[in-house]
């Protein structure tokens, strides 16, 4: 059996994902990419899952795409194979809620991959950067998109062009993580954050990811009408009757996620 780069869980209705290449600080290659795609596609079709948790280790969330497998690559190697296409791409299609809980380095691919995910949930020693211009390259995984969108342009062209690391801090202040926990706590922060969002009607869930995502797609006025077209629809739930009814009963709702 080849070696398994990714260690798959599943706490109560949250699915857990965590990056398992410590050698070389959860560098990701096409191999982690495939095991990682998988995993989700399974969880976003298992009834039982409402939000996963995409992690790594205390030292890296991930230090970046695979530099050793990288090296010998040329121009037509990655353009016939269309790198970071395929599972890579797909990756960012979850319809679930995926959640990067980031300690240690988060750089190159491994700060793109965090970006990729719904939100950030940072450990104090977290680090953030995309050091690609040292090495020859640009992110090619998002980072000159989604940074910018995230940070702003001045800081997304200082990172870039750099190559310089942002403490979770700086991070938090930038608006590109969510919290900042004790590096203890960051497991347990990222599980119970997602374990909310899976008691939360799975059809709402999914349309309100679907609704902020499209925020950084198209025009206000397309993504007002798509907001407010996706709010009429959850009209046509169980859950929303059940929601509203709750609340003017003055109890808690039992949501059967339909
Ligand atoms: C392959 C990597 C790696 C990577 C670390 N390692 N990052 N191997 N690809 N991205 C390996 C090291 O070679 C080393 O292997 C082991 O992991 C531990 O790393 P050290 O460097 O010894 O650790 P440390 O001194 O603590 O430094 C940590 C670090 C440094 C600052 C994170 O490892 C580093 O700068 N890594 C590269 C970061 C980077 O440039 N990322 C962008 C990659 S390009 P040995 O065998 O020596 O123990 C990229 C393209 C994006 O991501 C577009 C597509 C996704």
């Amino acid at each position: 059996m080849s070696e398994s780069f990714v260690k798959v869980e599943v706490r109560g209705r949250v699915g857990l994902l965590t990056l398992n290449r410590p050698q070389v600080l959860n560098a990701l290659s096409n191999e982690v990419i495939d095991e990682l795609s998988a995993a989700v596609r399974a969880f976003e079709a298992d009834d039982g899952i409402g939000a996963m948790v995409l992690t790594g280790s205390q030292k890296a969330f991930a230090a970046g795409a695979d530099i050793g497998a990288m090296s010998g690559w040329t121009y037509m190697d990655v353009y016939k194979a269309d790198y970071l296409g395929g599972n890579w791409d797909a990756l960012r299609r979850a319809r679930k809620p995926l959640i990067a809980a980031v300690s240690g380095y988060a750089l190159g691919g491994g700060c793109e991959l965090a970006m990729l995910c719904d939100f950030i949930i940072a450990a104090e020693n977290a680090k953030f950067g995309q050091p690609e211009i040292k090495l020859g390259v640009i992110p090619g995984y998002g980072g000159t998109q989604r940074l910018p969108r995230a940070v702003g342009k001045a800081k997304a062209m200082d990172l870039v062009l750099t190559a310089r690391m942002m403490d979770a801090a700086e991070a938090e202040r930038a608006g590109l993580v969510s919290r900042i926990v004790p590096v203890e706590r960051l497991l347990d922060e990222a599980l119970e954050a997602a374990a909310t969002i899976a008691s939360m009607p799975l059809q709402a869930v999914m349309m309100a990811k679907e609704c902020v995502n499209r925020a950084f797609e198209a025009s206000l006025d397309d993504s007002l009408l798509f907001e407010r077209r996706n709010f009429h629809a959850l009209f046509a739930t169980e859950d929303q009757k059940e929601g509203m009814r709750a609340f003017v009963e003055k109890r808690k709702p039992d949501f059967k996620h339909r």
